[in-house]
């Protein structure tokens, strides 16, 4: 499929995570065959406020292509400035955040809160898609709550205004992550528009992300929570859409080498402190379900260094 004309190869894309999808998660997740990516949402106004944070979590390594920066606000001059700011990291994609439902970026009546306000949030979508000549996307919910979904009408104005895709999850803000997805929904957003629309909510396993295919016809999947610990779950999509089986999970021992990978890449990017402090939750999801694991659990939620990790590790593998 294709964004704009970004090329999109493959089966299934990694969602937007903020805390999680930073670069090296990404380009984990891309070796391991996940078609696209899109990064942490950036805040507009940190970024016009030339806040060094936002700023870091634009950056792209060439590896990562295609990739989309994020960013959330609700000042149409406000983000368009961000997104042009964002160009010069060279994003394939800029894709606007309009499903966040956390309740720091709602008092900022921003991420999900635009649902409720869908002339300003196509003000914001013109005013970003007229201000750079890359694709422009917009990832929502089906509404704020039960008795105001409005998704359809969203996605409409969203490629009204210029939009060259839409992702939505499946679920309105009130229902934060609670099962279950609105598939109905998704469906019917996607015979609503022209323009690709991804399918996102709860795709655990090769067989979900399947059935988000043919039950909406949605152009692309996004997989956010399935693939916390479990990066290879992108090449199981890929076997299973191009053979119709999958190879089963790796190994513990695999599973550990890809967890020191993924940390040491962490440490490289952003130093031994803040690396490890930041493996500790993805070392959590790598060892989840292995037996006795969780015997290691508050040992992994405190690992201070890197052979404290190879150490743990270790164990983990002997006791599997
Ligand atoms: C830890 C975490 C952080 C998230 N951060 C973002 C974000 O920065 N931007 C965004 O649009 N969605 C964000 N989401 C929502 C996901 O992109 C996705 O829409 C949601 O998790 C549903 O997909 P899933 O069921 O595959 O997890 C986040 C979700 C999680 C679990």
């Amino acid at each position: 499929m294709k964004i704009g004309n970004v090329e999109i190869k493959g089966y299934a894309s990694l969602a937007p995570m903020a805390g999680v999808a930073d670069m090296p998660f990404r380009i984990l997740c891309k070796n391991f065959g996940a078609a696209y990516t899109v990064g942490e949402m950036v805040s507009a106004k940190g970024v016009s406020m030339n806040d060094k944070k936002s700023q870091e979590l634009m950056r792209i390594d060439k590896r990562e292509h295609p990739t989309a920066i994020q960013i959330f606000g609700n000042e149409p001059e406000t983000m368009a400035q961000a997104a042009r700011y964002a160009l010069s990291f060279e994003p394939d994609i800029i894709d606007i955040n309009m499903g966040c439902p956390a309740p720091k970026i709602i008092k900022n009546r921003s991420g999900s809160y635009l649902m409720k306000d869908p002339p300003l949030a196509g003000k914001i979508i013109k005013a970003v898609s007229e201000s750079v000549s890359i694709p422009v996307t917009v990832k929502f919910r089906t509404g704020w709550d039960a008795s105001s979904i409005n998704c359809v009408e969203f996605a409409k104005i969203a490629e009204a205004n210029g939009a060259a895709a839409i992702t939505i999850h499946g679920r309105t803000k009130e229902q934060m992550y609670a099962p279950p997805v609105n598939i109905e929904m998704i469906t019917q957003v996607k015979k609503a528009v022209k323009i690709p629309v991804i399918g996102n909510g709860d795709i655990f396993t090769p067989e979900e992300a399947k059935q988000m295919y043919e039950i909406t016809g949605c152009d692309l999947v996004m997989v956010g929570r399935g693939s916390l610990g479990r990066p290879w779950l992108f090449s199981q999509i890929n076997e299973f859409f191009e053979g119709g089986t999958y190879s089963p999970d790796p190994s513990p021992e695999e599973r550990m080498k890809i967890m020191l990978s993924h940390a040491e890449s962490i440490c490289e990017l952003k130093g031994m402190n803040l690396g490890m402090c930041e493996i500790r939750k993805h070392a959590l999801w790598y060892t989840k379900g292995l037996r006795g694991s969780a015997k290691l659990r508050n040992e992994f939620s405190t690992v201070k260094t890197f052979d404290e990790l190879k150490e743990l590790s270790e164990r983990v593998i002997t006791m599997t």
